[in-house]
């Protein structure tokens, strides 16, 4: 058991491809404080602190070396402890992209759907998709909902999200194709405007996704 209280004690964990080593970790330090305090990573959001709204999620991966697969698992910060992540890899939402460099497929299209008000749930909507798109780059749309059941927004009332977030799955915006999202949601009866223009998004390239650090393997 790691987070043994003595001097000797330390654990190693990858957050966004980079080896960070905690000596003499506390116990009761949940990852989320270890992220947003230690290595001011503060896109991750401490919402409610108990689990409920999932602003805190970020992608946890790790390696089964019995089944010689690497698993990704969205889970709650707030709720974790750093010690029981030792030995894997995390990535936050400034793991995969940022207005700086280039944004990831998944943040832009919740943010061209409309998807994002004031922002304080999108960090966890965006890891939720992006986890679920790790372990299956074509879900169906019954899965994309299924992954958010975690997820809470108090403003955009989902459906923008959902709809944005539903062109990733299978069949949806094939290119040179309008997505059936879109065409669901244009010039219905009531006469809305379509939220979003799907030709515009970039393709989501799996081949493109960082590796899982190679020395966790060993
Ligand atoms: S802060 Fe709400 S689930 Fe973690
Ligand atoms: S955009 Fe404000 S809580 Fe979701």
């Amino acid at each position: 058991m790691e987070c043994l209280p003595n001097a000797t004690s330390q654990i190693v964990v990858y957050v966004n491809g980079k080896e960070v080593i905690e000596r003499q970790p506390d116990p009761e330090t949940t990852l989320l404080y270890f992220l947003r305090n230690k290595l001011h990573l503060t896109g991750s959001k401490l919402g409610c602190g108990e689990g409920g709204c999932g602003a805190c999620t970020v992608m946890v991966s790790s390696y089964n070396r019995e089944e010689d697969v690497i698993r990704h698992v969205a889970v709650n910060a707030c709720l974790t402890p750093l010690c029981s992540v030792a030995g894997m890899a995390i990535t936050t939402v400034e793991g995969i992209g940022s207005t700086r460099t280039s944004l990831h497929p998944v943040q832009e299209r919740i943010a061209k759907a409309h998807g994002s008000q004031c922002g304080f749930c999108t960090p966890g909507f965006v890891m939720s998709m992006y986890t679920l798109l790790r372990n299956n780059p074509t879900p169906s749309e019954e899965e994309i909902e299924a992954a958010f059941e975690g997820n809470l927004c108090r403003c955009t009332g989902y459906r923008s999200i959902l709809e944005g977030y539903k062109t990733f799955a299978k069949g949806c915006c094939k290119k040179g194709k309008t997505c059936c999202q879109n065409e669901q949601n244009t010039d219905n009866e009531q006469g809305s405007p379509q939220l979003f223009d799907a030709s515009e998004f970039t393709p989501l390239d799996p081949s493109q996704e960082p590796i899982f650090p190679p020395a966790l393997q060993v």
